[in-house]
């Protein structure tokens, strides 16, 4: 058994105004907020952060960014900082979302610059990898996988890997309602630790969680959990629904 504490992510993507956010980290603190097998984050949008910090703080929910800029400050209109993000009270930081990189067209060695500057300011970067439908079906996801992640973490020392979160998001199944079934994500998150053994070692590769991501809900969140090389979710919509987000929490 691995002692990997699971981890509950919850990406709100661009969805509540500050009221609606107050509203639902009410909630999710009345259900989960006293849980402490379970690591859970939230990811609200950025203008909600403020609003939400207050609320987590003292309870077992973290906070997260969706995304930031590599830079420290500077000239870079609509960007936002880690230190911004940390200042706010986040701790973690979503990055390389599929869909940053496909409306957005971030790059690998873009996101690779993120995840230094993650880790410089002491954030906790879930770096967000998977493989298109295409991809899948014409037997590339091992290949994409392999770029997104050696990419990704190009210089990122042994000392600091264990700060990373790798989030395997298979894009085919991001909002669609179709999940890899348990043993495909299993096989995919086999492949991951084996891959993070050869870059690093079997202690590194044992101890980085890796979380599943991709239509996750109430009624499939267990099955994936069961399998031995999962080690949380990042879940979107459902993530909007304190309730339902809250039973994933409780799988
Ligand atoms: P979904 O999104 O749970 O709505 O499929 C997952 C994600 O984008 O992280």
């Amino acid at each position: 058994m691995s002692d990997r504490k699971p981890l509950i992510a919850g990406n709100w993507k661009m969805f509540k105004t500050n009221d609606e956010a107050i509203e639902t980290v009410q909630k999710l603190i009345k259900n989960v907020g006293q849980v402490t097998d379970v690591d859970i984050m939230i990811a609200p949008p950025f203008t909600a952060l403020s609003v939400v910090a207050p609320l987590v703080n003292n309870s077992s929910i973290g906070l997260s960014g969706q995304n930031m800029h590599w830079e420290e400050k500077g000239a870079y209109t609509g960007e936002i900082s880690a230190e911004m993000l940390i200042n706010i009270g986040c701790s973690y930081v979503i990055l390389g979302h599929s869909e940053r990189r496909q409306y957005f067209k971030e790059t690998d060695d873009q996101i690779n610059k993120k995840v230094h500057a993650a880790l410089k300011s002491q954030l906790k970067p879930v770096l967000c990898i998977g493989e298109t439908e295409n991809e899948r079906d014409s037997n590339k996801t091992f290949s994409v996988l392999d770029k997104q992640i050696e990419i990704g973490l190009q210089g990122v020392f042994i000392d600091r890997i264990v700060d990373v979160i790798i989030a395997y998001e298979p894009v085919w199944a991001i909002g669609t309602g179709k999940t890899a079934s348990d043993e495909q994500a299993q096989e995919v998150h086999t492949y991951l630790r084996k891959r993070l053994n050869d870059i690093y070692n079997d202690s590194v590769a044992q101890s980085i969680r890796i979380l599943y991501g991709g239509s996750v809900k109430p009624n499939n969140i267990k099955g994936l959990m069961t399998m031995p090389d999962i080690d949380g979710a990042l879940v979107g919509g459902v993530s909007l629904d304190a309730d339902q987000f809250s039973a994933v929490v409780q799988y």
